[in-house]
């Protein structure tokens, strides 16, 4: 029902300087795999196999990593290093790639809206492939989502628990309970003071979205730096119809700074194998 999956992996990474100077931050690795790999992979599970990619300059490793390298594969068939290869080639063997560039960089909105050339008019899902999102005991968390969209058939976004001092740093939801782990959405602000958020469920880089999405993402304002915000086109959709907050069951890393990437690969060195 929903089978295409949308990657924003146009930005710089300068949290990763100068490491990413040269190379995108999302072929950075955790253990031996791409952080990329791991959205992929969630995205696979949940029977996510249409994958999308809103790209930009200095981004071409991305392509060439979800492609066969024939040299490569030649020099080390009938090694034991073939094994090293399996997970990459199941997902390249099972998923299609399409590509588009963000010529601009006008925020996470702005980005979405230019993968509407890829996605058409259906429900689509969204990884924000620098929250690491692993459920040791079970189900994906995008697995989680899809189940819960055939419950809805609205968007779905992820949201966890944050603590007071890190709330400026997200999209932050309050609505109305609907089940411990559920909430409909009445309010959304993006990246508020801790006076201003109206809780401390902040939304993590997981969405389902409707379609209708991308009117809105037309028509809505930038904010003060000229970008467009999700956040602010999911406030509208829930004005206008239904937005779904889920707490998910499992452990989130934010990748997106050198401390979540440390303690991603901490945790994933201890828990979990790479290959
Ligand atoms: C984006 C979204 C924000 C969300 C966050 C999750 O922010 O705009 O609402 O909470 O991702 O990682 P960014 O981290 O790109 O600034």
């Amino acid at each position: 029902m929903i089978h295409k999956c949308l990657f924003p992996v146009a930005g710089y990474g300068t949290r990763f300087l100068p490491a990413t100077k040269s190379m995108p931050k999302e072929m950075l690795p955790i253990i031996n795999k791409p952080l990329i790999e791991y959205g992929v992979d969630e995205a696979l599970q949940a029977g996510l196999n249409d994958i999308c990619f809103i790209t930009g300059r200095g981004k071409r490793a991305l392509e060439d990593y979800f492609d066969i390298n024939y040299e490569l594969e030649d020099k080390i068939a009938g090694t034991d290093k073939e094994a090293s290869l399996n997970g990459i080639r199941k997902i390249i063997h099972e998923c299609t790639f399409s590509y588009t560039r963000q010529i601009e960089k006008r925020g996470l909105g702005h980005a979405i809206l230019t993968g509407k050339t890829l996605i058409g008019k259906y429900p689509f899902a969204v990884v924000l492939a620098d929250d690491l999102c692993i459920n040791p005991t079970g189900d994906g968390v995008m697995t989680q989502m899809v189940a819960l969209y055939k419950q809805f058939r609205c968007t779905i976004i992820a949201i966890e628990e944050v603590p007071q001092d890190q709330i400026h740093k997200y999209g932050v939801v309050a609505g109305e309970m609907m089940r411990n782990d559920i909430y409909r959405i009445n309010t959304m602000i993006e990246k508020p003071s801790l006076e201003e958020a109206p809780s401390n469920l902040a939304i993590i880089g997981r969405y389902i979205l409707t379609p209708d999405i991308f009117g809105i993402l037309e028509d809505i304002e930038p904010d003060k730096n000229g970008e467009l915000q999700l956040t602010d086109a999911l406030m509208k959709q829930a004005q206008n119809g239904c937005v779904i907050a889920y707490k998910f069951k499992g452990k989130r890393f934010d990748c997106g700074n050198v401390k979540g990437f440390v303690e991603a690969t901490n945790y994933c060195y201890s828990n979990v194998s790479a290959t």
